[in-house]
């Protein structure tokens, strides 16, 4: 059995006031609710980890470099991220694979530097609009999880976000059969590559404009494990009745 994930990547949105929300959220969760990470910008990691401690909320990194150290200006290795007692790393969002022209392979790379500080990867993938229209969507999550999922992925260490680009921050959502068919066949593929206990094991995340009214159903979706939420995770009060609703699916 897969254990259900509710992930919230709050982008760059959030300062020091915003740990309250925090604070709400883990206040509203139970033991039996679906396991909890919320991925603040760089600048509240520490405060994020320490206000956490204890409670069922996990917290996570945005992106990182692909390096430990060195000199890289204005960057985040994995190691510093783990340093400040985060858990998960955001990899491949499509907004820094188009601002930041991130490749297949750099997200290979930040993978693996995912790994080496023993934290674990949530690496998205997902089609454009232009290629969904173009009837493309299977061929380019067949060469983003090539190119971008390195060798060794289990599951624990990778969680794998099914992001339409097309879906993010615009209210559109994918039809559930758009949805099953996408999950299905990430996890026809990872079994393919890594076996079946693996492959079986990864979660999968649909992240794009998921919201307290559409949440219920698309975790009726079987290869649906829980769901990578952007504008919705902001405030405890929208995220709280997404990871509610998971937690009963
Ligand atoms: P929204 O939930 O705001 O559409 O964002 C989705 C997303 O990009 C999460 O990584």
């Amino acid at each position: 059995m897969r254990r259900k994930l509710a992930a919230g990547n709050w982008k760059m949105n959030g300062t020091a006031s915003a740990l309250s929300e925090l604070a709400e959220l883990a206040r509203q969760l139970g033991p039996d609710d679906a396991e909890t990470v919320i991925c603040p910008p760089f600048t509240l990691l520490f405060a994020a980890c320490e206000k956490m401690r204890g409670t069922a909320v996990a917290i996570g990194a945005q992106d990182c470099h692909a390096a430990p150290s060195g000199a890289y200006t204005g960057d985040i290795s994995a190691e510093m991220i783990a340093d400040t007692g985060a858990s998960y790393v955001i990899v491949g969002h499509s907004e820094r694979r188009d601002a930041h022209a991130e490749t297949d392979s750099d997200v290979a790379d930040k993978t693996r530097a995912v790994w080496r500080a023993e934290l674990t990867a949530i690496l998205c993938i997902g089609e454009s609009g232009a290629d969904r229209e173009a009837d493309r969507t299977l061929p380019i999550i067949q060469e983003q999880l090539t190119g971008s999922v390195p060798d060794g992925a289990t599951g624990t260490n990778l969680v794998i976000a099914y992001e339409p680009v097309w879906a993010i921050g615009t209210g559109k959502v994918p039809t559930l059969s758009q949805i099953v068919e996408a999950h299905d066949f990430i996890r026809a593929q990872l079994i393919s590559r890594f076996g079946k206990t693996e492959g079986d094991a990864i979660r999968l995340l649909y992240g794009g404009s998921v919201k307290p009214g559409n949440a219920a159903e698309i975790f009726t979706a079987e290869n649906v494990d829980g769901a990578l939420v952007g504008g919705a995770s902001l405030k405890a009060a929208d995220f709280a009745p997404i990871i509610k609703a998971l937690s009963q699916a």
